[in-house]
């Protein structure tokens, strides 16, 4: 990086002399091929262009532009939308040229820590949300998706790509600039107020709007925080999912052969894997399939009264499980333990068998009394996080820890992780207060930029959604 420094005394006016030789070498060589090009065609051809356009090809590594992505577009004919700091467009070659080629060059920057779009395991987040409880999750789990992947990006190989956020509500939210987001209609026809009905729906129609640079996608809720780079976990183009202890159909011989058929044996019962939809990796071609069988059986759940006794709130993530077994595509599914830590119960950053967990799930009540023993009872807790205690305002900065009697270092990662969210989203004292996004000063100015970056790494999904 150096060398480019100029040396002292003597080389110095020896380099000088060079230089102007090579000036003079050049300036005779292009003036006499001026005089030719002038001469023979009267100028019906030329280089001239296409010299113009390599120098259009910049790639931004240097300093803090790691992060960006810039897109440069080469031999534009007008700069209409490239309003963007470090687009380069080519003059315009004189009128007798041939017209250069039209190409658009797309550079990210983040190659240089590895590619994700380059890399065909990459995958896409899409998480679905509604109502308060997901807004500020959303923001805690985007917070954390961008952050595990910039480490990730960092990595030889990355799988993690862009991000979606499916707003299944309708109507567009206070968090369109700040999370890539695509709204979609609620459930139709349905009067119910069982939110995650909604989610086939929701993600149906996700699919028919929008489509993804990534050959795959792992499907999200905004309670998952991301606790380090996660890999795709597909097994080849069959799915990979978490694995989810209390699906267990089996338990329920008679009630699932009423969805796979009659006539299947507790053999072929118990092939319905112990899965929910999420985080369930799967490629978009095998979800186009998939979808309106989970959603069809899903209904069919929801309207059999013995089905949806049975299995009540989680009658979604068995529809999903079954609807895998309907379409075949439970063969060869990677079914994966350690993807999904379900704290207060796990209590390391590894399962038993020392694999790495990568998402935390903030699902259960963590509520412990004096002895450091977990209790239902909240007149014994001494300390308690509950993500329920959060559905009408958001949590505050700087939740407390756990005593030291509470021997659990999953429930201390769930309030560092909410903690430094919280912390490091601007304004969110104002947000605790409100419960809406306030555009102070700060806030637009550092968001609105981030979220844009996003749209692009998100492969433009923000614009369809926005409307
Ligand atoms: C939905 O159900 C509730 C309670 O059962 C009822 O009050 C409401 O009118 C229903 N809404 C529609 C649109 O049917
Ligand atoms: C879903 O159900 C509808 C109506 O019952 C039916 O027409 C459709 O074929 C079903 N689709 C699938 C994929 O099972
Ligand atoms: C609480 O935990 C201690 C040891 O950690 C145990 O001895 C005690 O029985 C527990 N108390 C209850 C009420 O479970
Ligand atoms: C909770 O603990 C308090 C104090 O020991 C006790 O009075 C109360 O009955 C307990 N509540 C339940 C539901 O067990």
């Amino acid at each position: 990086m150096k060398q480019a420094s100029a040396p002292k005394g003597k080389p110095r006016f020896r380099l000088r002399l060079e230089h102007a030789a090579v000036f003079f070498v050049v300036a005779a060589v292009l003036f006499f091929g001026y005089s030719v090009f002038q001469a023979s065609t009267g100028g019906s051809s030329s280089s001239g262009g296409g010299g113009g356009s390599s120098s259009g090809l910049t790639s931004q590594h240097s300093g803090g532009g790691l992060h960006r992505r810039t897109l440069v577009r080469v031999g534009a004919e007008d700069g209409g939308e490239g309003g963007e700091g470090g687009a380069h467009v080519v003059a315009k070659p004189c009128p007798k040229a041939e017209p250069v080629v039209k190409t658009e060059t797309v550079t990210v920057t983040k190659l240089v820590y590895g590619s994700t779009l380059q890399n065909p395991r990459a995958y896409h987040v899409v998480t679905t949300v509604a109502g308060f409880s997901n807004h500020w999750q959303a923001r805690i789990h985007y917070y954390w998706f961008k952050k595990q992947r910039d480490a990730c990006l960092r990595e030889p190989a990355c799988d993690m790509g862009g991000f979606t956020r499916v707003l299944h509500t309708g109507k567009p939210d206070d968090l369109m600039d700040e999370i890539p987001t695509v709204v979609v209609d609620p459930l139709p026809d349905r009067n119910t107020t069982y939110i995650v009905l909604n989610r086939p729906y929701a993600f149906m129609q996700w699919m028919k709007l929008v489509s993804i640079p990534e050959k795959y996608f792992v499907m999200c809720e905004a309670d998952h925080l991301f606790m380090r780079p996660l890999p795709n976990f597909m097994n080849g183009e069959a799915a990979g999912a978490a694995l989810f202890t209390y699906i267990v159909p089996w338990n329920y011989n008679d009630i699932v052969r009423k969805f796979i058929g009659k006539d299947k044996s507790d053999e072929e019962v118990k092939k319905v894997p112990q899965i929910g939809n999420s985080p369930t990796f799967i490629s978009t071609e095998q979800f186009k399939v998939l979808a309106p069988i989970w959603y069809n059986t899903t209904m069919e759940i929801f309207d059999d009264k013995e089905a949806h006794d049975a299995w009540n709130w989680v009658l979604e993530m068995y529809g999903y499980a079954i609807a895998t077994y309907r379409a075949g595509q439970h063969v060869n599914m990677r079914v994966v333990p350690n993807m999904l830590a379900h704290p207060p119960f796990d209590k390391e950053e590894v399962d038993p068998e020392g694999r790495p967990f990568y998402l935390l799930h903030l699902t259960y009540p963590c509520r412990y009394d004096k002895f450091g023993n977990m209790t239902d009872n909240s007149t014994l807790a001494v300390w308690t996080f509950d993500k329920r205690e959060y559905s009408v305002k958001p949590p505050p900065r700087n939740l407390a820890m756990p005593p030291e009697v509470v021997h659990n270092n999953l429930v201390r990662l769930i309030v560092g992780m909410i903690n430094e969210a919280t912390d490091a989203l601007p304004c969110w004292d104002d947000y605790v207060a409100t419960s809406k996004v306030n555009k102070c000063a700060h806030h637009t100015a550092k968001t609105g930029e981030k979220a844009e970056e996003e749209a692009a790494v998100a492969g433009g999904a923000t614009k369809a959604a926005a409307t």
